[in-house]
Protein backbone atom coordinates (compact mmCIF):
# COMPACT_ATOMS: atom_id res chain seq x y z
CA UNK A 1 0.00 0.00 0.00
CA UNK A 2 1.21 3.87 -0.29
CA UNK A 3 0.78 6.53 2.12
CA UNK A 4 -1.39 9.45 0.06
CA UNK A 5 -1.66 12.81 1.63
CA UNK A 6 -4.70 14.07 -0.44
CA UNK A 7 -6.93 13.38 3.00
CA UNK A 8 -4.33 15.17 5.16
CA UNK A 9 -3.60 18.43 3.78
CA UNK A 10 -6.06 20.41 5.45
CA UNK A 11 -4.97 19.02 9.26
CA UNK A 12 -1.11 18.29 8.13
CA UNK A 13 0.50 22.10 9.11
CA UNK A 14 -1.68 21.63 12.84
CA UNK A 15 0.07 18.06 13.08
CA UNK A 16 3.40 19.05 12.15
CA UNK A 17 4.08 22.15 12.38
CA UNK A 18 7.55 23.69 13.65
CA UNK A 19 8.06 26.04 16.23
CA UNK A 20 9.09 29.16 15.50
CA UNK A 21 12.57 28.80 16.82
CA UNK A 22 12.91 25.65 14.61
CA UNK A 23 11.95 27.96 11.93
CA UNK A 24 14.66 30.50 13.21
CA UNK A 25 16.43 28.13 13.09
CA UNK A 26 16.52 26.03 9.55
CA UNK A 27 16.54 29.49 8.36
CA UNK A 28 19.98 30.61 9.94
CA UNK A 29 20.99 27.08 8.71
CA UNK A 30 20.34 28.15 5.18
CA UNK A 31 22.03 32.03 5.59
CA UNK A 32 24.91 30.18 6.74
CA UNK A 33 25.27 28.22 3.10
CA UNK A 34 23.59 31.41 1.10
CA UNK A 35 26.03 33.87 2.30
CA UNK A 36 24.39 36.82 1.30
CA UNK A 37 22.58 35.56 -2.18
CA UNK A 38 19.57 34.56 -3.13
CA UNK A 39 18.81 30.74 -3.70
CA UNK A 40 17.03 28.88 -5.91
CA UNK A 41 15.63 25.90 -4.18
CA UNK A 42 13.98 22.98 -5.16
CA UNK A 43 12.19 20.73 -2.67
CA UNK A 44 10.51 17.69 -3.80
CA UNK A 45 7.96 16.43 -1.73
CA UNK A 46 7.15 19.86 -0.97
CA UNK A 47 3.98 19.22 0.78
CA UNK A 48 2.14 22.19 2.07
CA UNK A 49 5.09 24.22 2.08
CA UNK A 50 6.21 24.09 6.17
CA UNK A 51 9.64 24.01 5.15
CA UNK A 52 10.45 25.62 1.60
CA UNK A 53 7.86 28.70 2.58
CA UNK A 54 10.25 30.18 5.24
CA UNK A 55 12.75 30.29 2.70
CA UNK A 56 10.61 32.11 0.16
CA UNK A 57 9.78 34.76 2.79
CA UNK A 58 13.38 34.72 3.78
CA UNK A 59 13.78 36.03 0.28
CA UNK A 60 14.90 32.60 -1.74
CA UNK A 61 12.99 31.53 -5.19
CA UNK A 62 11.55 27.99 -4.22
CA UNK A 63 10.02 25.35 -6.32
CA UNK A 64 8.41 22.35 -5.34
CA UNK A 65 6.75 19.46 -6.63
CA UNK A 66 4.45 16.63 -5.11
CA UNK A 67 1.97 14.19 -6.27
CA UNK A 68 -0.60 15.35 -3.72
CA UNK A 69 -3.24 18.28 -5.37
CA UNK A 70 -4.66 19.10 -2.26
CA UNK A 71 -1.33 19.63 0.40
CA UNK A 72 0.05 21.51 -3.51
CA UNK A 73 -3.60 23.79 -2.98
CA UNK A 74 -2.59 24.17 0.55
CA UNK A 75 0.90 25.13 -0.14
CA UNK A 76 -0.28 27.56 -2.68
CA UNK A 77 -3.08 28.98 -1.13
CA UNK A 78 -0.13 29.47 2.22
CA UNK A 79 2.16 31.21 -0.39
CA UNK A 80 -0.27 33.66 -1.10
CA UNK A 81 -0.91 34.20 2.32
CA UNK A 82 2.13 34.92 3.16
CA UNK A 83 2.74 37.11 0.30
CA UNK A 84 5.82 35.47 -1.20
CA UNK A 85 3.28 33.76 -4.53
CA UNK A 86 5.90 35.59 -6.79
CA UNK A 87 8.60 33.76 -4.96
CA UNK A 88 7.04 29.95 -5.07
CA UNK A 89 6.13 27.60 -8.21
CA UNK A 90 4.60 24.58 -6.65
CA UNK A 91 3.55 21.78 -9.25
CA UNK A 92 2.67 18.02 -9.38
CA UNK A 93 5.10 15.95 -10.47
CA UNK A 94 7.27 12.72 -8.87
CA UNK A 95 10.21 12.87 -7.07
CA UNK A 96 11.86 10.56 -8.54
CA UNK A 97 11.24 11.95 -12.22
CA UNK A 98 11.88 16.13 -10.97
CA UNK A 99 10.79 18.04 -14.48
CA UNK A 100 13.53 20.39 -14.55
CA UNK A 101 17.36 20.58 -16.10
CA UNK A 102 20.56 19.41 -14.70
CA UNK A 103 21.86 22.11 -12.68
CA UNK A 104 19.03 24.03 -12.42
CA UNK A 105 19.45 24.97 -8.40
CA UNK A 106 21.55 26.37 -5.71
CA UNK A 107 20.43 23.91 -2.95
CA UNK A 108 17.86 20.47 -3.07
CA UNK A 109 16.00 20.42 0.19
CA UNK A 110 14.36 16.82 1.34
CA UNK A 111 12.22 16.18 4.35
CA UNK A 112 9.54 13.26 5.43
CA UNK A 113 9.94 11.75 1.87
CA UNK A 114 12.14 9.21 1.60
CA UNK A 115 10.39 6.84 3.40
CA UNK A 116 7.24 7.55 0.84
CA UNK A 117 8.86 6.74 -2.22
CA UNK A 118 9.27 3.06 -3.35
CA UNK A 119 12.76 3.89 -5.41
CA UNK A 120 14.11 6.21 -2.77
CA UNK A 121 17.31 6.55 -3.84
CA UNK A 122 16.33 7.70 -7.37
CA UNK A 123 15.30 10.59 -5.59
CA UNK A 124 18.77 11.30 -4.24
CA UNK A 125 20.14 10.68 -8.36
CA UNK A 126 17.77 13.13 -9.00
CA UNK A 127 18.93 15.79 -6.76
CA UNK A 128 22.42 15.17 -7.78
CA UNK A 129 21.53 15.80 -11.02
CA UNK A 130 19.16 19.09 -10.71
CA UNK A 131 21.30 20.70 -8.26
CA UNK A 132 24.45 22.98 -9.49
CA UNK A 133 28.23 21.99 -8.58
CA UNK A 134 28.81 24.00 -6.14
CA UNK A 135 25.33 24.19 -4.33
CA UNK A 136 23.71 22.08 -1.88
CA UNK A 137 21.44 18.75 -0.78
CA UNK A 138 19.60 19.28 2.76
CA UNK A 139 18.26 16.26 3.89
CA UNK A 140 16.33 17.42 7.33
CA UNK A 141 14.93 14.84 9.84
CA UNK A 142 12.99 15.08 13.02
CA UNK A 143 13.57 12.09 15.13
CA UNK A 144 11.63 12.18 18.40
CA UNK A 145 12.86 10.67 21.82
CA UNK A 146 9.49 9.21 23.36
CA UNK A 147 9.08 8.70 27.10
CA UNK A 148 7.99 5.32 28.21
CA UNK A 149 4.34 6.00 28.42
CA UNK A 150 4.33 7.56 24.66
CA UNK A 151 6.59 4.80 23.63
CA UNK A 152 3.80 2.51 25.56
CA UNK A 153 0.60 4.14 23.59
CA UNK A 154 2.53 4.02 20.27
CA UNK A 155 3.69 0.85 20.09
CA UNK A 156 0.65 -0.63 21.68
CA UNK A 157 -1.07 0.58 18.18
CA UNK A 158 1.46 -0.36 15.72
CA UNK A 159 0.76 -4.22 17.35
CA UNK A 160 -2.78 -3.56 17.26
CA UNK A 161 -2.23 -2.38 13.43
CA UNK A 162 -0.43 -5.58 12.57
CA UNK A 163 -2.68 -8.07 14.05
CA UNK A 164 -4.99 -6.79 11.92
CA UNK A 165 -3.23 -7.95 9.09
CA UNK A 166 -3.08 -4.97 7.84
CA UNK A 167 -0.28 -3.87 5.19
CA UNK A 168 2.04 -1.12 6.29
CA UNK A 169 4.29 1.02 4.15
CA UNK A 170 6.92 -1.30 2.83
CA UNK A 171 9.67 0.84 2.25
CA UNK A 172 11.31 2.43 5.27
CA UNK A 173 14.78 3.37 4.45
CA UNK A 174 16.47 3.33 7.72
CA UNK A 175 18.75 6.24 8.94
CA UNK A 176 22.01 4.00 8.55
CA UNK A 177 20.97 3.33 4.40
CA UNK A 178 20.41 6.65 4.10
CA UNK A 179 23.67 8.10 5.50
CA UNK A 180 25.08 5.53 3.12
CA UNK A 181 23.62 7.03 0.38
CA UNK A 182 24.27 10.68 1.10
CA UNK A 183 27.65 9.72 1.62
CA UNK A 184 28.31 8.14 -1.37
CA UNK A 185 27.30 10.94 -3.92
CA UNK A 186 28.52 13.53 -1.18
CA UNK A 187 31.86 12.45 0.30
CA UNK A 188 31.72 15.78 2.54
CA UNK A 189 28.49 15.31 4.00
CA UNK A 190 27.84 16.82 7.84
CA UNK A 191 25.08 16.02 10.16
CA UNK A 192 24.16 19.34 12.23
CA UNK A 193 21.45 19.23 15.24
CA UNK A 194 19.06 22.56 14.42
CA UNK A 195 16.85 22.75 17.38
CA UNK A 196 15.04 20.71 19.54
CA UNK A 197 11.56 21.20 21.09
CA UNK A 198 9.37 19.12 24.02
CA UNK A 199 5.94 18.34 22.34
CA UNK A 200 3.02 16.13 24.60
CA UNK A 201 -0.40 15.83 25.58
CA UNK A 202 -2.42 13.94 27.90
CA UNK A 203 -3.69 10.11 27.47
CA UNK A 204 -7.64 11.80 27.80
CA UNK A 205 -6.16 14.69 24.56
CA UNK A 206 -5.17 11.90 22.61
CA UNK A 207 -8.13 9.82 23.25
CA UNK A 208 -10.33 12.32 22.39
CA UNK A 209 -11.47 11.72 18.91
CA UNK A 210 -9.00 9.16 17.87
CA UNK A 211 -10.77 7.01 15.21
CA UNK A 212 -11.40 10.04 13.24
CA UNK A 213 -8.07 11.93 13.48
CA UNK A 214 -6.02 8.95 12.85
CA UNK A 215 -8.47 7.47 10.17
CA UNK A 216 -6.85 9.43 7.36
CA UNK A 217 -3.61 7.35 7.94
CA UNK A 218 -5.24 4.05 6.71
CA UNK A 219 -8.02 4.89 4.36
CA UNK A 220 -8.16 1.98 2.72
CA UNK A 221 -8.78 -0.09 6.29
CA UNK A 222 -11.93 -1.33 5.66
CA UNK A 223 -14.28 0.15 8.20
CA UNK A 224 -16.05 -2.49 10.57
CA UNK A 225 -12.11 -3.47 10.52
CA UNK A 226 -11.08 -0.34 11.86
CA UNK A 227 -14.55 0.24 14.14
CA UNK A 228 -13.22 -2.80 16.12
CA UNK A 229 -9.40 -1.91 15.98
CA UNK A 230 -10.18 1.29 17.79
CA UNK A 231 -12.18 -0.10 19.85
CA UNK A 232 -9.81 -2.28 21.46
CA UNK A 233 -7.09 -0.16 21.35
CA UNK A 234 -9.70 2.89 23.21
CA UNK A 235 -10.45 -0.02 26.38
CA UNK A 236 -6.72 -1.05 25.81
CA UNK A 237 -5.90 2.26 27.28
CA UNK A 238 -8.25 2.95 29.99
CA UNK A 239 -6.43 -0.04 31.54
CA UNK A 240 -2.96 1.02 30.85
CA UNK A 241 -3.25 4.41 31.70
CA UNK A 242 -6.27 4.75 34.36
CA UNK A 243 -5.23 8.34 35.14
CA UNK A 244 -5.81 10.19 31.97
CA UNK A 245 -4.19 13.50 32.84
CA UNK A 246 -0.98 10.64 32.37
CA UNK A 247 1.36 12.76 29.88
CA UNK A 248 2.19 11.40 26.56
CA UNK A 249 5.55 13.44 26.08
CA UNK A 250 8.57 14.01 23.83
CA UNK A 251 11.17 15.42 22.10
CA UNK A 252 12.07 16.28 18.58
CA UNK A 253 15.66 17.10 17.19
CA UNK A 254 15.17 18.75 14.12
CA UNK A 255 18.63 17.64 12.53
CA UNK A 256 20.04 18.27 8.93
CA UNK A 257 22.35 16.61 7.19
CA UNK A 258 23.90 18.87 4.88
CA UNK A 259 26.18 18.03 1.46
CA UNK A 260 27.70 19.80 -0.68
CA UNK A 261 27.02 19.59 -4.43
C1 LIG B 1 5.10 13.86 5.14
S1 LIG B 1 4.78 14.96 3.80
C2 LIG B 1 6.15 16.07 4.00
C3 LIG B 1 5.94 17.39 3.30
C4 LIG B 1 7.09 18.36 3.48
N1 LIG B 1 8.30 17.85 2.88
C5 LIG B 1 7.30 18.63 4.95
O1 LIG B 1 8.29 18.12 5.52
O2 LIG B 1 6.48 19.32 5.52
C6 LIG B 1 5.27 14.04 2.38
C7 LIG B 1 4.89 14.69 1.08
O3 LIG B 1 5.56 14.00 0.02
C8 LIG B 1 4.64 13.82 -1.04
N2 LIG B 1 5.10 12.70 -1.87
C9 LIG B 1 5.04 11.37 -1.62
N3 LIG B 1 5.58 10.68 -2.62
C10 LIG B 1 6.02 11.58 -3.54
C11 LIG B 1 6.67 11.48 -4.80
N4 LIG B 1 7.02 10.31 -5.33
N5 LIG B 1 6.98 12.62 -5.46
C12 LIG B 1 6.63 13.82 -4.94
N6 LIG B 1 6.01 13.98 -3.76
C13 LIG B 1 5.71 12.87 -3.07
C14 LIG B 1 3.30 13.61 -0.34
O4 LIG B 1 2.21 13.84 -1.21
C15 LIG B 1 3.40 14.63 0.79
O5 LIG B 1 2.92 15.89 0.41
Amino acid sequence: MTLTFDAMASQFDDQRGLPRAAISAWLRCVDELAAGRQLHVIEPGIGTGRIALPLAIAGHVVAGVDISPPMLDVCRQRAETLGVADLVDAIWGDAADLPYAEHSFDLGVIAQLLYLVPDWTTVLDELARVVSPGGYVIHLTEPTIESDALQLWSSTWWQMVAETGYQQLEVKPGEDDIAAEFLRRWPDVQVQELASWEFGQTVAEARRDYGRRVRVVYPDMAQEVWDALVDRYLAWSESAFPDSSTMLSGRVVLTARIAAS
